[in-house]
């Protein structure tokens, strides 16, 4: 079998781009159950790997529309594994503000509900104002990773609780549940104390995909160790092809094999009739964004108040801020390697959120993700589609056919599980001493 291009969609009901829902014909509600379930189907005739809505447990005035107004992911892929047969369904749950065994039962009641589709987006939570909802301090950066840490080796012992033939359901005998095939998990450490077992059969995909998403050097250990798919920030090619093989060194040092782990960086594909068409749309989107949301979501993303620095200034000299490391570190890069000035890189930052934008005909991105997979730069693409659902019609019903003809990407799905589209294995039940 040979390399093939893994793709999912980043799924916000207003669109990806910050002033998308303002497209004529665009989805505008993301509290509507109708428009998650567009996206998904036509994710679905795209082969889609995956759909994924990502969350925060708290609310800033000025953020992307679909930040500020932002439904539970959970309850949202619960209702569309009724309604999706094969892709798979991602969400983010905040090891900083949730509990391991409540985590734990949620992804694994979603892989029952979908038949072994789940996947869980292990973040740390870098938005400090989440902590105002949990009556607690926002831990600084590395110890949110340090809790992340046991989080995620919990969340997996509990998914391990269950042997696979637990349930017995033996109407002769009368006995549903096999007990010496389940097993507490006895977990006592630094930050949580689980006994288990889970309350939840062991999930169909053995263990849940674990999806992350951290760029700094903490955020990429413990993807290294534990995650099946990471999204990670790219602008530039060589950057990215040299990320790509610092973090597959990684996952080898960790005892893995590289090529069990998915690298898709985020894009957003502007598809256009031609390049200069492609523009037109890009300039029209951008055109709905006034300075000061621009500045105040470049402020977020590099983790610092600009309100007081010039639009027409070079970007100053920052360090990485205690919120995000990865965002902070592509956009500072890029800005550096063009002399951009902070109005040049906040229109950078609208536009995906400071993930790279591919605009142009379908031929230009299909070379474009064409080159970014064969150069080993990415396995797969994280689509972000500037708006829904004309954006995600376009780039499955234009740019997949081209990936298809170039024998790169699948012509239709072989297998139910998203670990079956990932090439993934089904992991056997590894006992874990708490
Ligand atoms: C594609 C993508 C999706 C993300 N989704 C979320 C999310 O849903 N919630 C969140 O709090 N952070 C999210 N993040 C942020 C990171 O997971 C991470 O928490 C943050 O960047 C800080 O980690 P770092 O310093 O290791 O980069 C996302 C990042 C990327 C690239």
């Amino acid at each position: 079998m040979t390399r093939q291009i893994h793709l999912g969609v980043f799924v916000l009901g207003t669109g990806n781009h910050f002033a998308g829902w303002r497209m004529p014909g665009a989805t505008d509600d993301f509290q509507d159950l109708a428009v998650s379930q567009t996206i998904a189907r036509i994710a679905e005739r795209g082969k889609f790997d995956l759909l994924f809505f990502g969350d925060t447990p708290g609310v800033t005035p000025g953020m992307h529309p679909s930040y500020m107004v932002r439904p539970d992911p959970l309850l949202i892929l619960s209702a569309l594994a009724a309604t999706t047969t094969h892709i798979g369904l991602g969400a983010t749950a905040s090891t900083t503000y949730s509990e391991p065994f409540t985590v734990a039962r949620s992804f694994a009641s979603l892989d029952h509900l979908s038949r072994g589709r789940a996947a869980w987006n292990a973040v740390t939570t870098s938005i400090a104002n989440s902590s105002r909802n949990f009556g607690r301090e926002h831990p600084p950066h590395d110890k949110r990773y340090e809790i992340a840490e046991e989080f995620v080796a919990v969340v997996r012992g509990l998914w391990d609780c269950w042997d696979d033939d637990a349930i017995v359901i033996d109407r002769a005998t009368g006995h549903y549940v096999d007990w010496s095939k389940v097993h507490p998990l006895d977990h006592r450490g630094t930050y949580f104390s689980v006994k288990g077992p889970l309350n939840v059969g062991r999930p169909p995909q053995g263990q849940p995909i674990i999806l992350q998403a951290g760029g700094s050097d903490r955020g990429q250990d413990l993807a290294a160790r534990t995650a099946d798919v990471v999204f990670s920030v790219v602008q530039d090619l060589d950057e990215a092809k040299a990320a790509y093989a610092s973090f597959k060194a990684r996952v080898a040092e960790h005892g893995r094999n590289p090529g069990d782990v998915c690298l898709m960086p985020g894009i957003m594909p502007i598809v256009g009739r031609t390049d200069a068409d492609a523009r037109d749309i890009l300039n029209r989107l951008q055109s709905w964004v006034d300075d000061s949301s621009g500045m105040g979501l470049l402020s977020a993303r590099l983790g610092c108040d600009l309100s007081g620095y010039a639009l027409d200034q070079p970007v100053p000299d920052l360090s990485l801020p205690d919120s995000s490391h990865s965002f902070a570190r592509t956009l500072l890069a890029k800005a550096r390697r063009e002399s951009m000035t902070l109005r040049d890189l906040y229109n950078v930052t609208v536009a995906a959120r400071g993930h790279l934008v591919v605009c142009g005909s379908a031929e230009t991105i299909a070379d474009t993700l064409e080159r970014w997979f064969v150069e080993r730069a990415a396995d797969g693409f994280n689509v972000m589609p500037a708006w829904f659902p004309g954006a995600f019609d376009a780039f499955v019903d234009e740019v997949v056919p081209l990936l298809q003809q170039r024998g790169l990407y699948r012509h239709d799905y072989t297998g139910r599980t998203l670990r079956d589209h990932l090439g993934l294995p089904r992991p056997a039940v590894q006992r874990r001493q708490g």
